[in-house]
């Protein structure tokens, strides 16, 4: 278990922030995902098709349909349709899942949204069987996210017939007040009786809360982190508040009230505070695995993250596949994508094509924000250029900064710059991307302040 660390008094966090910068006020993904921390694509052209090329492959499949619109929320999601709309979206994935080569190997499977499990169990059992009918599959975890008002005995049922072990549950606050203000429309009971549906069932249960929403204290995010954990779930996600401008919190929550390093630094702190008394320890920066349960470690152990290595193939509204060093993305429109799809085109809007500093810049991110150890002899054998010559420059900054530490055959975040793995991992960016991200930055309006107390 990493050691517990006290706050870190103030000033200290400040020099930090002279090296790494300012926490980002305008959020895509965090910085360890490059390039969807900094989405700029091009327009893909008629023949562009993600078809994914040979050999194993991760897939997304992307369901898209909510209950509610959270207020916070950027991705792709809209409200649930008639089951007949649903049932022709449904087609939509099953028709791009046919372009997969029948036993392509599966090395890992996430179905997430939106909110899978709004899906009548027949059209959820039809996505899991069109993926599982193409694909060859051993002992990976496959996960399919869930909300607490929308999973259903049935839909765990249709779950435990493909071999689903893992769901991943948004549950955000648990707070009345505050999920008022972001639109969640279930209660603590439907919470309480998910948890046990699910632990109840043997599946290996992951919650996501959130931190820094508005109006939010440590008290309340205590409780809520305490509250999941008492129900025996195997392991809890903790995010920041990432605040985006297309989003209505992006709308209201002015620059001074976003969350700024300082404040990222203290509620990261809390969590593992308050996740080491709850009997959980940290496995990757925002995820925290409860100790001593075989269940929770053996799946901690075979779980690979789908955005991370690998070819990824995506399904749906807005997906994004990852083949051969370039990035896809699906329409974002639901109609377009439904079009393009239903008439046998390319569903495919932009693309990434990843140069080679890109994709040093990515192993490095992912490798570090993943927590592992970042080893010079893997980085030369997988670029034939030395990790030094490539990134000397930001590796003695945050080597002298005390947020990474040096080892010779390898460098590894210290347990502070764990705190701030984001910050740290954008010191790898270039200068030509960090400008595009403060141009995004610069949008940032004001309005109303509603920055999170602290208690
Ligand atoms: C696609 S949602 C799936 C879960 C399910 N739809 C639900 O909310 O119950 C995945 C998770 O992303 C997280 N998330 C979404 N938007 C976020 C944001 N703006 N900031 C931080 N976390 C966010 C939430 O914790 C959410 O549970
Ligand atoms: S957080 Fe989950 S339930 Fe809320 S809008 Fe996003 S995908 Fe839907």
């Amino acid at each position: 278990m990493p050691p517990s660390l006290g706050p870190i008094p103030v000033s200290e966090i400040h020099s930090l922030i002279e090296v790494l910068g300012e926490a980002p006020q305008v959020s895509y993904a965090p910085p360890s995902i490059y390039p969807m921390s900094a989405p700029v694509f091009d327009p893909a052209g008629e023949a562009d098709r993600s078809a994914p090329p040979n050999g194993p492959i991760g897939i997304y499949a992307h369901a898209p349909f909510c209950n509610y619109k959270c207020t916070f929320c950027f991705y792709a999601t809209r409200p649930v349709p008639a089951e007949a709309e649903m049932a022709r979206y449904v087609d939509a994935l099953d028709r791009e899942l046919s372009w997969i080569r029948p036993d392509t190997e599966l090395t890992q499977l996430y179905v997430g949204g939106g909110t899978p499990t709004v899906l009548p169990t027949e059209l959820l059992d039809r996505l899991l069987s069109a993926i599982f009918g193409r694909t060859t599959s051993g002992r990976e975890v496959h996960t399919v996210e869930c909300s607490p008002e929308s999973i259903t005995e049935a839909h765990v049922g249709v779950l435990r017939t493909h071999g689903i072990e893992r769901v991943s549950m948004g549950v955000q606050t648990g707070s009345e007040g505050i999920r008022e203000t972001i639109n969640r429309r279930h209660d603590n009971r439907q919470v309480l009786e998910a948890c046990d549906l699910l632990v109840g069932s043997g599946l290996v249960v992951n919650v996501d809360l959130i931190y820094g929403l508005p109006g939010q204290t440590e008290a309340d995010f205590q409780s809520d982190l305490e509250l999941v954990a008492s129900r025996g779930v195997h392991s809890v996600t903790c995010y920041n508040l990432r605040v985006n401008e297309a989003t209505p919190i992006g709308r209201l929550v002015t620059r001074e009230g976003r969350l700024d390093a300082v404040d990222l630094v203290r509620w990261r702190e809390l969590t593992r505070r308050v996740a080491q008394n709850c009997g959980f320890q940290q496995t990757r920066w925002h995820t925290y695995q409860r100790v001593d349960c075989e269940t929770a470690a053996d799946a901690a152990r075979r779980f690979r993250d789908v955005t991370g290595w690998g070819n990824q193939f995506s399904v749906g509204v807005s997906a994004r596949s990852r083949l051969n060093d370039t990035v896809f993305r699906n329409h974002k429109k639901y109609d377009a994508y439904l079009n393009h799809v239903e008439a046998g085109r390319s569903p495919v809007e932009e693309t990434k094509a990843l140069d080679a500093f890109e994709r040093r810049l990515r192993f490095v991110t992912l490798t570090l924000g993943e927590g592992r150890a970042l080893e010079r002899a893997s980085y030369e054998r997988e670029f034939g250029t030395s990790f030094d010559d490539d990134f000397g420059a930001p590796l003695t900054r945050l080597t002298e900064a005390g947020v990474v530490r040096d080892e010779g055959p390898d460098v590894n975040l210290t347990d502070r710059g764990r705190l701030v793995y984001d910050l740290a991992t954008r010191a790898f960016y270039p200068e030509s991307v960090l400008q595009w991200m403060q141009e995004r930055q610069d949008l940032v309006g004001t309005t109303v302040n509603l920055r999170p107390r602290a208690s």
